[in-house]
């Protein structure tokens, strides 16, 4: 049985994550064959740490030198460089694929419609990491997962090409990019947000904000590894995991008191912990009073979420 050739890779936009992806598929084995950028200068500089890889000044050329282009531009040009680019799909290439892919988390892969239209597959390659533009990425992304929407032998190929950098690959339906995006928040920025928080609170009470983040990452450190070995049922600590229905009803009356939306976001997140509770086996009648003293405090916290007011 005859294999067709690794697809030939190429790559317009040379930022952060084109970086990572260009080195790391090329030493998987990958030929990543063309790259241009805005500038000719990231272009070069990305090309000549590839074995026979070529910078090139127009991103036509990259398309017309690989099976596979990569859009790896800021999310706002995805769709105006698209729209630029011919792709000739007249014959089956040596790889049997002419694709235009994105790697965008938000972004529709729609927008590269004008492609498709031409006859070339498209679809979206979004790794959850936050790419540092540093060389260590191509190790550090090992264990992530690649988010891909794709169809047919594309589908095949971002999945080879995921597993190719050490990461797994995660399928997700058509259309449904914004919500997944938005969600993945909470592992991310909405993780500092939450931190930030607990500084702002500790604030109060004179803390510096080098001691809180000294003290409370390993805590967060900690918490990470019990859901990753325990899941997240039964990686719930705190009041709400051992039925102290005191506890939060004393917690959210202090949080009330110091107005703004200090007791909204705690009184949300907590209905989130009951639920949790709720998945193991925590004493239920406690659990349903925490969950009515939350009820009760978002209430009351709404005319204090509208005032604006919170401790800075
Ligand atoms: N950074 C992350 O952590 C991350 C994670 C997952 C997904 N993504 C996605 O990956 C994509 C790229 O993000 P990034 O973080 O790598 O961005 P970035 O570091 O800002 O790099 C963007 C690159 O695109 C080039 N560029 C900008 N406009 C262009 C245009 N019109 N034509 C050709 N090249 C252009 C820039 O050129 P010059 O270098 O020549 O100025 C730069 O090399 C985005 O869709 C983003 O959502 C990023």
């Amino acid at each position: 049985m005859s294999h067709s050739p690794l697809p030939r890779l190429g790559f317009i936009g040379a930022g952060r994550l084109a970086r990572c992806l260009a080195l790391g598929f090329s030493h998987a084995g990958y030929p990543v064959t063309a790259i241009a950028s805005r500038t000719q200068a990231s272009a070069r500089q990305l090309a000549s740490q590839i074995d026979h890889c070529a910078a090139y000044e127009h991103p036509q050329q990259v398309v017309d030198a690989a099976d596979v282009t990569f859009l790896a531009v800021p999310d706002d040009s995805i769709g105006t460089t698209a729209n630029t680019l011919r792709l000739d799909c007249a014959g089956t290439p040596e790889a049997g694929l002419r694709a235009l892919v994105h790697c965008s988390g938000a972004s529709p892969v729609e927008l590269l419609s004008p492609a498709r239209t031409q006859g070339a597959s498209i679809g979206g390659f979004h790794p959850l990491y936050l790419f540092s533009g540093d060389r260590a990425d191509t190790e550090r992304i090992r264990g992530c997962s690649v988010t891909i929407e794709a169809d047919g032998a594309l589908k095949d190929t971002l999945s080879a090409l995921a597993t190719a950098l050490g990461c797994h690959p995660l399928s997700i339906p058509a259309g449904g990019r914004m919500l997944y995006h938005g969600a993945a928040h909470y592992a991310a920025s909405f993780a500092l947000c939450s931190l930030a928080e607990c500084v702002a609170l500790w604030r109060t009470l004179g803390f510096a904000e080098d001691d809180a983040l000294r003290a409370l990452l390993p805590m967060l450190a900690g918490t990470i590894e019990t859901a990753r070995d325990k899941g997240l049922p039964n990686a719930l600590a705190g009041p709400v995991s051992r039925g102290d229905t005191s506890v939060v009803r004393k917690q959210l009356g202090l949080l009330e008191g110091l107005g703004g939306d200090h007791a909204t976001l705690y009184g949300l997140l907590t209905r989130r912990a009951v639920e949790l509770a709720r998945r193991r086996s925590a004493p239920p009648a406690a659990i349903e009073a925490i969950a009515e003293a939350v009820e009760e405090s978002l209430e009351r916290s709404v005319n204090h979420v509208m005032a604006g007011t919170s401790v800075k």
